[in-house]
C-alpha cells in the first residue's frame, strides 16, 4: 500500500460538511421535473401499447436510481416478451411511430453498443434514448435505488463523486475513464466497508425479491424501509466520507489484486475471478464487479492511458481534501 496512505484527516474536516450538502442540495432534480417525465412516459406508453399491447416501459439509469442530477436526460427500456425478436426491426418500427407525433429528432441508431430510439419532447424539453429489452439495467437501476433509501449519505457521496467526475472529465467511458453506474458502485462499496458499516450487502440477506432476466438470478433484500436508522451506528460527516472516499482510492486500493464487490459486500480477489490478465480487451486495471453479471468488470473500458489520469485525479483529489483551504471549490475546477 502507498506510503502516503493516511488515517488522520485535517482538523477542521467538518467546516466543509455545510459546503459540500449546499452542492448537493443544488444539483437535486425539482419536483416538477420528475411531473414532466411522467407525463413524457405516459405518451410514449400510449404509442407503444397501441402497437404491442403486451409491452411495457420502464425507466432506468440516473432518471430513476436517484443518483441523477437536475435537467438530465432520461433512459427508457422497452419491454417485449418475445425473446427472439429482431430489436433493429423493433426500433426501426418504434421510430416510424413516434415520427407521427410532434417528438423532435426521433432518430434509430440500430449499430450502436446499445442500440437505441433517440429523441426530443419539445413539450417538456425532455431528451429521451428508448433501449428494448435491457432488463438487467432496469434491475440493476432498482438495486441502486433502494441501497439510496438506506441512509441519505450515499446519495450525498455519490452526488459529489459525479459532480466531481463530471467536472474533472473523469467520467467518459468512450476515454476510457468511468460511467456514473461505475462510480455509485464504488460509493456503495465504499460505504459496506466502513466501520461501523453504512450500508448492509443486500444481496447477502434474506431474499425478498427476485427475478430471472437473460439467464441472470437477479436476488436480494428490497424492505429497505425496515433498515431505517441501519447505519446511524456510524457518525461519519458527509465531509468525513469525501475525504476518505478520495483517500481510499488514491492510496489505499490495491490495483493489483483487489476486486470490488458490492454483491458481496466486500473485495474479492482478481485472482478468484481470473481477472489478472489481459482478456481481449479487457485489461482489468480497476476492477468494479457488476452485482449481477458478475463476469462483467465496470472498469473494462480504462486503459493504460486512462487508468494513470484517473489515479492522478484520485490523487489530486485526495490532497485538496487534506490540504488545501477551499476544497468544495478546487477539487470541481473544470480540467
Ligand atoms: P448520468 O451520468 O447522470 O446520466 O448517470 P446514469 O446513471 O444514467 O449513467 P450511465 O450511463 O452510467 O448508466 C445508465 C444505466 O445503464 C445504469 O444505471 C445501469 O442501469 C445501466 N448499465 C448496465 N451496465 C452498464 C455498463 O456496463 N455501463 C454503463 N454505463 N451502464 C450500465
Ligand atoms: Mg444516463
Amino acid at each position: 500500500r502507498n506510503y502516503r496512505s493516511r488515517t488522520e484527516c485535517r482538523g477542521d474536516i467538518n467546516r466543509l460538511n455545510a459546503p459540500f450538502l449546499a452542492i448537493y442540495e443544488s444539483l437535486i432534480p425539482a419536483e416538477e421535473e420528475k411531473q414532466k417525465q411522467k407525463q413524457l412516459m405516459a405518451l410514449l406508453d400510449k404509442h407503444v401499447k397501441e402497437e404491442w399491447p403486451g409491452a411495457r416501459l420502464f425507466l432506468y439509469g440516473s432518471c430513476a436510481n436517484s443518483f441523477g442530477f437536475r435537467k438530465s436526460d432520461i433512459d427508457v427500456c422497452l419491454a417485449i416478451g418475445d425473446a427472439d425478436i429482431n430489436k433493429s426491426e423493433i426500433l426501426l418500427k418504434l421510430a416510424d411511430i413516434l415520427k407521427s407525433d410532434n417528438l423532435e429528432n426521433v432518430q434509430a441508431l440500430t449499430r450502436a453498443r446499445v442500440p437505441i430510439v433517440k429523441l426530443m419532447d419539445p413539450v417538456t424539453g425532455i431528451s429521451c434514448d428508448i433501449c428494448v429489452n435491457n432488463l438487467l439495467a432496469v434491475i440493476n437501476t432498482k438495486l441502486l435505488r433502494d441501497y439510496s433509501k438506506i441512509d441519505v449519505r450515499l446519495r450525498q457521496l455519490a452526488f459529489i463523486v459525479k459532480h466531481w467526475a463530471k467536472s474533472r472529465g473523469v467520467n467518459e467511458t468512450y476515454q476510457g475513464t468511468l460511467s456514473s453506474y461505475a462510480y455509485v458502485l464504488m460509493c456503495i462499496h465504499f460505504l459496506q466497508q466502513r466501520s461501523p458499516s453504512i450500508l448492509p450487502c443486500l444481496q447477502d440477506m434474506e431474499i425478498t425479491y427476485s427475478v430471472n432476466v437473460d439467464n441472470v438470478k437477479c436476488s436480494f433484500f428490497d424492505q429497505v424501509e425496515k433498515l431505517q436508522g441501519f447505519g446511524s451506528r456510524n457518525g461519519e460527516s458527509i465531509a468525513q466520507l469525501v475525504w476518505a472516499f478520495f483517500n481510499y482510492w488514491a492510496y489505499c486500493h490495491d490495483y493489483a489484486n483487489d476486486v470490488i464487490s458490492i454483491r458481496t459486500g466486500s473485495i474479492v480477489s482478481k485472482r478468484a475471478k481470473d481477472w489478472t490478465r489481459r482478456i481481449g480487451n479487457d485489461r482489468h486495471l480497476i476492477c468494479i464487479e457488476d452485482p449481477f453479471e458478475v463476469s462483467h468488470d465496470l472498469g473494462r473500458v480504462v486503459d493504460k492511458r486512462s487508468i494513470r489520469v484517473l489515479r492522478e485525479e484520485f490523487e489530486r483529489a485526495a490532497e485538496i481534501m487534506q490540504h488545501d483551504p477551499n476544497p468544495c471549490v478546487k477539487l470541481f475546477e473544470p480540467y
